[in-house]
């Protein structure tokens, strides 16, 4: 083992190098810290993708409370108040804080914040960087400012593959890279390793987001809450590329309107019409493909011309598929794009299991409820991140080295499980697809094979799926199309998931349950 990985032994280690990550790690400074990222900074984490956006209460007619209704709107009954409250206040200062440490927001003529709207907000709130790459800009600025950070020490190009826990406590990381396997010593841990668009065929997040934070805080034994949300971003690219393009709902809050191939505004009738809440856009459109139309984004009349200035980087995915926003529609589908769900953790972003947390998409802390509201996720970063910062430099473990004797789980693989996670827990479900999913998983998720962690992932989401039986927010039933007033939030551990898959996989598959016999 080289002398530097000898020296970081006992750190706290933050896993992840999009803005959850970078945040954190430079809101523990001065505390020596170490971050690992699966590649290198700035390339691949979902944050690079992102064109909107950040929402903040900052315009002259808008205030935190109005921000906070929307919130809880957006969240169809299972926000956590208490989490909204804090959140919308603590949003402004947010965007202040990331202004300080160098990123360059859009400035309207008048020389404030350029405030855009989306869908749902009842005020323009959502600042912009480079009209539609926001997340480019908080990633170079954020890495800049981390790069000249003595106390963080980055490990680029590693995996963790393992978190280590010895008496219910994290006693450290196991992580593979190109240059081999390394073991660290630590008592405390940060998970900021995104989302779970990977499991999808169509998703707008790069394709390694499988879920490995959840896989890796599940098999250590801590509880994962509202698993069953994912949202679908109504307007992708349609395009093969993968990921997907996302054209931005800002592109909307523009006035550009959703249309069939002949050119029929579909959303004309429904309240808030394209700007209605993402759960009820995607859903509209993904009816409209399933009758066999096309669906397509018409920007003419709002911004013909000016589309390329607005949107630049939309605007170079277009020209790239052979498209011209300026004079015809722009083809698009849904495209799972977050997850509301994560690992459970309280208001400091602490976990349930002793000196673990998690921040950013990976972490579920009751903001977003059933459905989140557009932009929020990256402020809920930024604020998040200040918050575990100070929870984990308060409870900073005696530096203790842990004799590490394990064995570095394979690379995952989401081939085998793609299908089936595209299958059940789309944007419509039904109670026997997700059953057969289930049976089909639990084998995936019982072996040690590459496969093994996105199974883990897609069965707890598909066994939260099944037991709500209701449709809410992003959650929708044709067995159970109705909201059930009494229904509350959802919690589970790994264990309690295979002992609940294993007794569905039964009454799933005849097959199943005589191979289980055996
Ligand atoms: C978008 O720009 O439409 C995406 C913003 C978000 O997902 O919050």
């Amino acid at each position: 083992m080289s002398p530097l990985i000898d020296d970081l032994h006992g750190r706290p280690v933050i896993i992840g190098g999009g803005i959850a990550g970078l945040m954190t790690a430079l809101l523990t400074a001065p505390e020596p810290v170490v971050l690992i990222s699966g590649t290198p900074l700035g390339t691949e984490a979902s944050t690079v993708l992102a064109q909107g956006g950040m929402a903040a209460s900052l315009g002259a007619d808008d205030s935190p409370e109005l921000h906070r209704l929307d919130t809880l709107g957006a969240g169809d009954g299972l926000c956590d108040e208490a989490v909204v409250r804090c959140f919308v206040e603590a949003a402004p200062p947010a965007i202040a804080k990331l202004e300080r440490l160098g990123v360059v927001f859009d400035r309207a003529p008048d020389g404030g914040l350029r405030l855009g709207l989306e869908a749902a907000h009842s005020r323009r709130r959502i600042v912009h960087a480079a009209g539609d790459a926001t997340g480019r800009e908080l990633v170079r600025a954020l890495t800049f400012a981390l790069r000249r950070t003595n106390s963080i020490t980055v490990l680029e190009g590693m995996e963790v593959r393992r978190l280590l826990v010895e008496d219910g406590k994290i006693a450290g990381v196991l992580a593979a890279g190109a240059g081999g396997t390394v073991a660290l010593s630590t008592g405390t841990v940060v998970l900021a390793t995104g989302g779970i668009g990977g499991l999808f065929n169509d998703t707008t997040n790069p394709s390694g987001s499988l879920g490995q934070g959840l896989a890796l805080a599940a098999r250590a034994g801590a509880e994962l809450a509202d698993l069953e949300f994912v949202q679908f971003h109504p307007t992708a690219l349609d395009v093969p590329r993968r990921p997907m393009p996302l054209v931005s709902e800002a592109v909307r809050g523009e006035g550009a309107v959703l249309v069939d191939e002949r050119g029929r505004r579909f959303l004309a009738d429904t309240p808030g019409g394209e700007l209605a809440p993402r759960d009820v856009v995607a859903r509209a459109v993904s009816r409209e493909l399933a009758a066999g139309r096309r669906v397509f984004l018409d920007t003419r009349q709002c911004l013909g011309p000016l589309f390329t200035k607005r949107f630049p980087g939309i605007a170079a995915f277009c020209h790239q598929a052979g498209i011209n926003p300026a004079v015809e529609p722009i083809p698009v589908r849904p495209a799972a794009h977050y997850h509301m769900g994560g690992v459970a953790v309280d208001a400091e972003g602490r976990s349930s299991v002793a000196g673990l947390w998690a921040c950013g998409e990976v972490a579920c802390t009751g903001l977003h409820g059933a459905n989140r509201l557009a932009s929020n996720s990256l402020t809920e970063a930024v604020v998040s991140a200040g918050l575990v910062a100070e929870s984990v430099v308060a409870a900073l473990p005696a530096k203790r080295r842990h004799q590490i004797a394990a064995t570095v789980p394979l690379r995952p693989d989401a081939s085998h499980i793609r299908p089936i996670a595209s299958g059940a827990l789309g944007i419509v479900r039904d109670g026997h697809t997700l059953q057969n999913a289930v049976a089909a998983l639990l084998p995936f998720a019982e072996t040690g094979a590459a496969a093994s962690d996105p199974a883990v992932v897609a069965l707890m989401m598909a066994v939260a799926a099944l037991r709500r039986e209701e449709s809410r927010g992003a959650h929708h039933r044709v067995d159970f199309p109705r909201h059930e007033d009494r229904a509350g939030r959802f919690r589970q551990t790994l264990e309690e998931t295979l002992n609940a898959a294993a007794a569905i996989a039964e009454m799933a598959s005849p097959v199943a349950r005589r191979s289980r016999r055996v």
